[in-house]
């Protein structure tokens, strides 16, 4: 396996290898979910590349970008047991020739954006896209994989793929947990053990919305009030329930293709996370 920092190393090795290349675009940190997506991509490409690198430009003023856990030998042992054939970690000016605040940008639609994590996030998805997009060119993949815990960011570089069409297949991988429900995150690490506690009244929440769905209430308010109970211990950000396919939001009643989404902050720490379910029977 290679350890690549620079994109015209990249390039080149890239164009030595043979057979099909797939991507896990990652900021490191990387966990059983990301371990899950690698070895996904492992099975299904000849080659596999995951790049690891903090995004600058997808982080807001006052979010955690400098804090957030930089552990490159780590994710390089990962990657090196689960198949990988190269993991490319370029620093911030290699990927944007110190030139970040004057970037060509790809802006997904504002009705794509001004909700959900978007809505508390400007830019943050331009960002995304803008290094996804980077990262397709330079390694050439014609499969990525991204995980549905960050729903959002897949529906929209769902779209985006389809509207520049990029010639790359979008691999869709499930949510891990903990044992106990837990989502896995690189956020985790930055909770208490207090707050690890409260942090699974999300889960509960979802899985509870899921099971009073199957036993007939559809009513999004009443479901929505039943979360916000069980997460009486967090700063909800939001509760929204969304058709799966076309992510508008559903006002009135739950069916088969509702996602239910969630993001809340953590008392003590302030950490930002995230879930989701889908409430198909
Ligand atoms: O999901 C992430 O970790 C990031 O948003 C991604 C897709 C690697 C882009 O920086």
């Amino acid at each position: 396996m290679k350890i690549i920092d620079n994109i015209k190393e990249l390039k080149e090795e890239i164009s030595k290898l043979n057979g099909t290349i797939g991507l896990v675009p990652t900021m490191g940190a990387l966990h059983n979910g990301h371990k899950s997506l690698i070895e996904k991509a492992v099975e299904e490409n000849d080659n596999v590349v995951v790049s690891v690198f903090v995004n600058p430009i997808q982080f807001g003023a006052g979010e955690d970008l400098d804090k957030y856990p930089r552990q490159l030998a780590e994710d390089a042992k990962l990657c090196q047991d689960a198949g990988v054939k190269i993991v490319f970690a370029p620093k911030v000016s290699e990927m944007y020739s110190d030139n970040k605040d004057n970037l060509t940008l790809i802006c997904p639609p504002y009705d794509a954006v001004n909700k959900l994590c978007g809505k508390s996030r400007p830019g943050h998805f331009d960002g995304v896209c803008s290094v996804v997009a980077k990262l397709f060119n330079l390694t050439k993949a014609k499969k990525a994989y991204f995980g549905q815990k960050d729903a959002q960011q897949l529906f929209i570089i769902e779209k985006m793929v389809k509207d520049l069409n990029f010639d790359i297949d979008i691999i869709p991988c499930p949510i891990v947990r903990e044992d106990d429900g837990l989502a896995l995150s690189s956020r985790n690490k930055y909770l208490t053990e207090k707050e690890r506690k409260i942090a699974l009244s999300i889960s509960k929440a979802l899985l509870n919305t899921k099971k009073l769905f199957n036993s007939g209430i559809n009513d999004i308010k009443n479901l929505t009030d039943t979360c916000l109970e069980i997460m009486s211990e967090l700063d909800v950000e939001y509760i929204e329930f969304v058709d799966r396919n076309s992510f508008e939001f559903k006002q009135e009643e739950a069916d088969n293709d509702t996602l239910v989404l969630i993001a809340a902050r953590t008392p003590e720490t302030h950490t930002r996370l995230i879930d989701n379910i889908v409430l198909c029977k």
